[in-house]
């Protein structure tokens, strides 16, 4: 898990390589380091902590590098720390390498190396790699490399300079991603394109899809020049890559006059849930197209099932989903955390949609339980999971830079409503009430700037009970899978521990925990189930739990009975979630503020993990 970098070229390598880092982190930021030949030597420069640390590390050292990999950090094998931090080298100090990934079977490999004399100073499974390619280097570097890969399990992307070719980058993308950029008298080596498109939109990876960006799925090894590279198969064999255009559009991110990315982006979905629905509706006829689904449509009719698959928030959308889909479009329909349905030796039925949700798409947890499925031989719908699905819808919801995530939700949420809608209509549902369901769904944008305008009321709240350390979130039918929400926010971006609870269940066990220094959120959307919330918060109030509740307006027996109230719209059962969720985001945001955390970038996590 991490983000690799590497530059050879004409401009400062140190400079080039800690910009394009800096757009890596969301893929972890426990520790950075750089490092690379100056004057026939390889030299490093690590550290714990963000980017920015190892920047001002190498401005004060006035640290040069002719051609530079460097790595930003999300902790798998090895605490963060100094020696833990990537690059790793080879006793010797003849290369430098960087890696993304596990190494599934490193003991083994470390055992050996080590009974050949290869020190290790780390606890890391990457050191592995270092002192492996080492052991074979017998003057063919890429000889050596292929020969390494080939002993090397798990899933892997690595990039490596060694100092006798000092104007060389070798990388390797085996089911984990690399691209190599292609400019003037320049080239770059990176997880994501996002890292170097300002400098170049030439690219070479297998697919122009986001998921895999992989050099390839067959070992081969790229050896990366100034001005040119060459691939080589397994056999080492010259393999001819076409260079391709990048038509992705990367902006630059700002957090304008916000405090911080999560607030600004909170505050985006208006426009955001707008997006994820404009074009797509037709209201003549009560119903929702795709674009990038039409000619699969009539698939859809034919669809007896469906499989949800999803990690972290984008699980959580996919619940909504799933009651959705059964509500609406009369499907049954599965909800599975990707992690767990791998391992499953799932029985799925023939005629099983699969819908794999995710916002960075390069979830290795979701990867792999989709091409587990595709081995299976699944006609695979999936979302943003593209190269491996047979569609792909785009939530457009711009990027998404706060770790913890909020108007990807909003807009999967959308999107799932709008695919449950068309699935309806071909199905049993009248066009009536098709057309009743945009109308809710168009109501949304204007829902949720609603609730926007309440934040300073949000933040009072916030305020009062930021001090607590634990938290419940309960909540029933459509409010269960925002209950699991909203309590994942407030532990992502305040270290609070914070459980989501079906509030019918708490009185089985949990209830145990509840007393005066364990407020619950109780969010009371759901109309169909409202008077069973209700007494489930006068249980709580038994036990002298403080609530605050998150009400429609209009909605009866609360005052005066909990401690706060914050007031939402009234919205369809159905579509109840997304305003329900934005209150939560807010208030989630603002306990953290109090609470003084790192809320962009919360400790231990990372905003897209691609290790499984
Ligand atoms: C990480 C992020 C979460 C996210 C999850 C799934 O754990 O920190 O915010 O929900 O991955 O990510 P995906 O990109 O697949 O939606």
């Amino acid at each position: 898990m991490c983000g690799i970098f590497g530059y050879l070229g004409r401009r400062n390598a140190v400079k080039t390589a800690i910009d394009g880092l800096k757009k890596l982190e969301y893929r972890g930021y426990d520790s950075a380091g750089i490092a690379g030949v100056f004057q026939g030597q390889i030299i490093g420069c690590k550290e714990v902590g963000k980017v920015e640390g190892l920047e001002r590390e190498v401005q004060e050292l006035d640290f040069q590098l002719e051609s530079a990999i460097a790595h930003t950090r999300w902790a798998t094998h090895g605490k963060p720390s100094q020696i833990n931090a990537h690059p790793h080298y080879d006793n010797a100090r003849s290369l430098a390498l960087v890696h993304n990934g596990i190494i599934e079977n490193h003991l083994a490999l470390k055992k050996e190396l080590v009974s050949q004399g290869a020190r290790f100073v780390s606890e890391t499974d990457t050191e592995v790699i270092s002192h492996l390619i080492a052991s074979l280097y017998k003057g063919d570097l890429l000889f050596a490399v292929r020969k390494a890969i080939g002993m090397l399990k798990g899933a892997f992307a690595f990039a490596l300079i060694h100092k006798d070719f000092p104007d060389q980058i070798v990388v390797v993308g085996h089911e984990s991603p690399l691209v190599i950029g292609v400019g003037e008298q320049e080239m770059f080596v990176s997880s994501d394109p996002v890292a170097f498109s300002e400098f170049t939109h030439n690219v070479v990876f297998e697919l122009l899809q986001p998921i895999n960006r992989c050099l390839n799925g067959n070992d081969e090894v790229a050896v990366v020049h100034r001005d040119t590279f060459e691939v080589f198969d397994a056999a080492g064999q010259r393999s001819e890559k076409k260079i391709e255009k990048l038509t992705a559009k990367f902006g630059t991110a700002s957090k304008g006059a916000y405090e911080h990315y999560t607030l600004k982006e909170i505050f985006e979905q208006p426009q955001t849930i707008r997006s994820a629905y404009v074009d797509r509706l037709s209201e003549e006829f009560g119903t929702a197209h795709f674009e990038e689904v039409q000619t699969e449509m009539p698939e859809l009719l034919d669809v007896e099932r469906i499989l949800i698959l999803g990690c972290g928030t984008s699980w959580h959308a996919g619940y909504l989903g799933a009651y959705l889909f059964e509500d609406m479009a009369r499907i049954p329909t599965q909800l599975e955390i990707s992690s767990e349905y791998r391992y499953k030796n799932p029985l799925v039925p023939h005629r099983t949609l699969v819908i794999a949700i995710s916002q960075s798409g390069e979830t290795a947890d979701t990867i792999a339980a989709v091409r587990e499925l595709k081995a299976k031989g699944t006609n695979v719908h999936g979302s943003t999971l593209s190269r491996i699905a047979d569609a792909c819808i785009n939530m457009r919801a711009g990027p998404e830079i706060g770790v913890c995530s909020t108007k990807a939700f909003t807009s999967q949420v959308v999107i799932l409503s709008l695919l449950c809608l068309a699935m309806a209509r071909m199905r049993n549902m009248h066009k009536e009430d098709g057309k009743r369901f945009i109308t809710a769904i168009e109501d949304l944008s204007a829902q949720v700037e609603q609730i926007l305008e309440t934040a300073p009321h949000i933040e009072k709240i916030a305020n009062k009970y930021a001090h607590h350390e634990n938290f419940f979130f309960v909540g029933r039918r459509y409010m269960y899978p925002v209950s699991l929400e909203g309590a994942l926010k407030l532990k992502e971006i305040s270290y609070i521990n914070a459980n989501g609870y079906p509030a019918g269940e708490l009185k089985h066990g949990a209830i145990a925990l509840i007393n005066e220094n364990c407020p619950t959120v109780a969010l009371c959307s759901n109309k169909g189930t409202y008077e069973k919330i209700l007494s489930n918060i006068m249980e709580i109030k038994a036990r002298n739990g403080p609530v605050i509740a998150i009400a429609e307006s209009g909605q009866k027996g609360l005052e005066g009975i909990v401690d706060d109230i914050i007031w939402i719209p009234e919205v369809i059962d159905e579509l109840a979630g997304i305003p329900a969720t934005v209150a939560t985001q807010l208030l989630a945001y603002y306990i953290a503020r109090k609470r003084g955390t790192d809320i962009d970038k919360p400790r231990n996590l990372a905003k897209s993990v691609t290790v499984e």
